[in-house]
């Protein structure tokens, strides 16, 4: 890290961790703490706490935590040095320079420049003649030319490297090439033994992913014809294109009046409805919704509606959408397809499918009949099971009375359960009290667990990053209280007699020398400035073993007792039995 030491500190101490962290999180008073709801998870209720005194945020249902600095770097997606000159900015401060630093923001610069330039010759080459196929195809799929430039669409052409000799003619190096994933680097399938680099999107329609900014990110390529393989490919993650963090169309569906976004498969599917006049479509890249992608989509609207494939791996989607928005803010509706029925047959459709069989009123109605997530899964539930056998009811009442326990409010339960008894030979009520009996028992149940997990105190004291931890709890639990009490108290911090070798884990040990060698140089002493040069992980397990109680007693005889601690078990461990057997004397005769 070229940034020097004291102007991280200063400017840590200039930034407010409560001024920034209120720019995007609404917060309230309780106690000496602010709350909030976490931006970095889905949450009903805030378990996200801002510190003014220690200033370091740590939210207690994701176990995020850090100074102001790590907060910037995660809200605002940036790599270190950026979140410092993004800090420095705000306080007028000039980053020292070094020209290290520069090199990956010039790049990615870079990178979106070439991006801009490529997506400009794909719509110039779908708009001429190496593009025919590609208009065509655009043709065949009843996307209209307004449509095509809207999306900034284009083609790439046949050949092996016409994209890398035009921008190597607008001065793009070849590795620029590479970096971006626009050329590939190997053998050529169909010339075996020619080594080379070539354009890795040939002969197929592409779909530029633009960000909300109008940033040229990456690439989506789908073939043109049926033996191509794979059907859609996309560009790989590069410095500026991450598929988790992107949604194809947001650029546009941001701008939509629409109150919600509809959330779809595939690229056409995008298209496509946005021509029949669903501004509001987006689609995740051939992965699982993300919850970086949510926070995205939380801008812009507070529902979302789900209208995946009516396939299996469509509904499978759905479930893991569906749970993965469980505790958010978004209102949450599912969109069902209805199947296709050919020659008495059903046949599964997608949203582009319906929308050129059945047209956009039709669409529209689907829409505002959508029904929420539980309507979902129950009809999903009640599909699996043949209700006019017995013994299939019972086990569809088992499931049912499974599921509707999970939900919390008593009055949806109660309405759920006179759906789901509907048809089915048991009333409402009978089923309400099995639900209510079910209920109990899960209640009882994470009662248990929850006192076992008190008892065995072990499990609960390892960090939440599983590459920090410990591998002598009872002594990394005394290295923790050495920290805590030393940060509470800088001034004890001479007096502390352990080296910094007698600790066990590695990044408290860091800590603690990093602690050492501030109070020595005479530099601020404070967890803000202390996480500033900590990894993520290792942030949110200092601003962790802040957040655990301090046991009441004296801070000095604290200390004493936790350097105890930790010299016992290293005597433990080392299996020295002359010196075990002299501690054990000494702490009979404290006993
Ligand atoms: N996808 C992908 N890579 C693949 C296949 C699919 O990234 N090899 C992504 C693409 O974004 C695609 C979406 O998943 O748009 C949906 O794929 P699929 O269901 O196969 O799309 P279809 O609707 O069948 O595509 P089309 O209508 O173009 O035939
Ligand atoms: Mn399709």
């Amino acid at each position: 890290m070229a940034i020097p030491d004291a102007f991280l500190d200063e400017l840590v101490e200039r930034s407010d961790i409560v001024d920034v962290v209120s720019q995007y999180v609404q917060l309230t008073k309780k106690g000496g703490n602010l709350f909030g709801l976490c931006p970095f998870h889905n949450e009903k209720t805030p378990s996200f706490s801002v510190s003014p005194d220690k200033q370091i945020y740590h939210c207690f249902g994701c176990g995020k935590g850090g100074g102001v600095i790590s907060f910037i770097m995660s809200i605002e997606n940036l790599s270190f040095p950026d979140a410092v000159r993004f800090l420095a900015d705000k306080n007028g401060m000039t980053v020292p320079e070094e020209s290290a630093d520069q090199e990956i923001p010039r790049q990615r610069k870079r990178m979106l420049e070439l991006n801009r330039e490529a997506a400009r010759w794909f719509y110039a080459c779908l708009n001429g003649p190496g593009g025919a196929k590609a208009a065509a195809y655009l043709d065949k799929r009843g996307i209209t030319r307004k449509t095509a430039n809207r999306f900034g669409l284009g083609a790439a052409p046949e050949g092996w490297d016409n994209l890398l000799k035009a921008m190597r003619e607008k001065g793009f190096t070849q590795d620029e090439l590479l970096a971006a994933g626009l050329v590939t680097a190997g053998q050529r399938r169909k010339e075996s033994g020619t080594r080379s680099v070539y354009d890795k999107f040939r002969d197929r329609l592409i779909f530029p992913v633009i960000d909300i900014r109008g940033e040229v990110l990456g690439f989506s390529g789908r073939a043109l014809n049926d033996d191509q393989d794979p059907k859609y490919l996309n560009s790989p993650e590069t410095l500026v294109f991450s598929k988790r963090r992107t949604l194809f169309g947001m650029n546009l569906a941001k701008n939509t009046k629409r109150s919600s976004i509809l959330l779809v498969e595939g690229n056409i599917d995008v298209v496509t409805l946005h021509q029949a006049g669903f501004d509001n479509a987006v689609a995740t890249m051939g992965t699982a919704l993300t919850t970086e992608q949510t926070r995205l989509i939380s801008r812009y609207a507070k529902e979302i509606v789900i209208c995946y494939d009516n396939d299996p791996p469509g509904k499978k989607a759905t479930e893991r959408a569906l749970d993965l928005l469980k505790n958010s803010e978004f209102t949450v509706r599912v969109l069902k397809l209805p199947d296709r029925i050919v020659d008495g047959k059903a046949v599964k459709i997608d949203a582009d499918d319906f929308i050129r069989l059945r047209g956009s009123d039709a669409f529209e109605q689907l829409l505002s009949g959508s029904g929420g997530g539980m309507e979902f899964r129950l009809g999903e539930l009640r599909d699996k099971y043949d209700l006019t056998d017995d013994m299939q009811r019972l086990e569809y009442l088992r499931a049912v009375c499974t599921m509707l326990a999970e939900i919390a409010s008593p009055v949806e339960r109660e309405v759920w359960c006179s759906r789901a008894a509907a048809g089915c030979g048991v009333t409402a009520d009978a089923l309400k009290q099995e639900v209510e009996r079910q209920r109990k028992r899960n209640l009882k149940n994470s009662r248990k667990q929850y006192e076992r997990s008190l008892t065995r105190p072990t499990r609960n004291a390892q960090p939440q990053e599983k590459k920090l931890r410990y591998d002598d709890i009872r002594s990394a639990v005394a290295e923790e209280g050495v920290i805590r009490l030393l940060l509470l108290d800088p001034g004890m911090i001479q007096e502390c007699s352990l080296e910094a070798e007698e600790f066990t884990s590695p990044v408290l040990r860091r800590l603690y020398e990093d602690l050492r060698r501030r109070q020595k140089e005479g530099r601020s002493v404070t967890p803000s400035a202390l996480a500033a040069g900590m990894e993520e992980g290792e942030a949110a397990l200092l601003t962790e073993l802040l957040n655990k109680p301090e046991s009441g007693g004296q801070a000095r005889e604290t200390l004493r007792d936790y350097t105890d601690v930790i010299r016992q078990e290293k005597i433990m461990k080392s299996g020295d039995l002359q010196e075990i057997a002299r501690l054990m004397r000494k702490k009979n005769k404290l006993d």
